[in-house]
């Protein structure tokens, strides 16, 4: 049997465990296909399906009571979810935000297979990142993944946020340093700020670089854009350069230099301009679909106790955007 095309023959029963995904949308989710694969593929005798909600309230309620045995929750549930579980790990505390439930014997435990998606693939291609120079572009649910792993791996962060507010608060819980937005790229057709806010901005650049206040924020006496040049890992969590706008890329190709890797979580184009123009340079790439994929396997190895064939869900998810096309 190919994997590729599973027959139809899950053998459901009266002892099938149920996983399901909670968001709205999610008729887009790649999940179903993903987890339903990985169910056939290695025997596992369970089923995911995906359900659109407007209360998470309620789907928590059908947890508990149809015992559906692990849940992934996706937008816009991601934070409000969390005051109704019994459990939360550390790292979705501290993150904010719960990508997934695990129903043990009734007891709802939250976490979060973001961040362990973003590291694991970096890892991959940088190499241990213990101390290394990161810049993650953007500050929302998506960064805090991404930095608060940095944070556990220690590395030196930096949060470059197109809100300055948003940038500073995310550098200073994850002990790093913030650049505003303007600073990473020359063409400011995609940069949506004001002017005001713009030199507002610089002076917080400065200051976050030179000031000691206590807060963990760097005293590095570098300018900013010799600051940028000295980035050994990039990561973008913006949607910059997404379909529509693939020609966007959230910084200028002359900040990119061979010694850096790059990661872009965009995975629709999957080869964005940011990645275009990192190969150009000479940089190590790491495509959207393997955060994507990482987190999805790190999910299905909460749920079942299996690591999961990376390679294999590679293999389904790219003939499924193959199709779509
Ligand atoms: P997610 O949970 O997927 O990370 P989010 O919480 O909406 O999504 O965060 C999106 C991030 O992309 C934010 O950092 C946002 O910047 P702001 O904090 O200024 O909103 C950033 N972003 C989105 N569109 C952008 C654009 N056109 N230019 C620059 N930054 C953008």
């Amino acid at each position: 049997m190919s994997v590729l095309a599973p027959k139809n023959d899950l053998s459901i029963s009266a002892t099938t465990n149920l996983y399901c995904l909670f968001g709205k949308p999610v008729s887009h989710s790649m999940g179903p296909l993903v987890h339903n694969m990985l169910f056939n593929h290695l025997g596992v005798n369970s089923v995911y399906l995906a359900f659109e909600i407007d209360d998470i309230k309620k789907g928590i309620e059908s947890i508990r009571t149809l015992g559906i045995k692990g849940v992934s929750v996706t937008i816009p549930f991601k934070a409000q979810i969390m005051e109704h579980l019994d459990k939360i790990d550390d790292m979705a505390s501290k993150i904010g935000a719960v990508n997934t439930v695990i129903n043990q014997n009734g007891h709802l435990w939250g976490c979060n297979t973001d961040c362990a998606g973003a590291i694991e693939p970096l890892k991959e291609a940088a190499g241990a990142v213990t101390g290394k120079n990161v810049c993650i572009i953007g500050a929302g649910g998506a960064a805090r993944a991404v930095a608060f792993g940095m944070k556990k791996e220690g590395a030196d962060i930096t949060i470059v946020n197109r809100t300055p507010e948003k940038g500073i608060q995310l550098a200073r819980q994850t002990g790093g340093q913030f650049l505003p937005y303007s600073f990473l790229n020359t063409d400011n057709s995609f940069v949506d700020i004001g002017d005001s806010l713009k030199s507002n901005d610089s002076v917080m650049a400065e200051d976050s670089l030179k000031s000691g206040d206590g807060d963990n924020v760097h005293k590095k006496n570098l300018l900013p854009k010799e600051l940028l040049h000295n980035f050994d890992i990039l990561i973008n969590t913006t949607s910059l350069g997404m379909t529509p706008n693939v020609d966007k890329s959230p910084v200028d190709s002359s900040f990119l230099h061979e010694n850096m890797t790059v990661m872009d979580i965009v995975y629709n184009p999957l080869k964005t301009q940011l990645l275009k123009d990192a190969e150009h340079a000479g940089c190590q790439t790491v495509d959207g679909l393997a955060m994507f994929i990482h987190q999805g396997a790190a999910q299905f190895e909460l749920f079942t106790g299996v690591k999961p064939p990376r390679q294999l869900m590679r293999e389904v998810i790219l003939k499924k955007m193959a199709e779509k096309q």
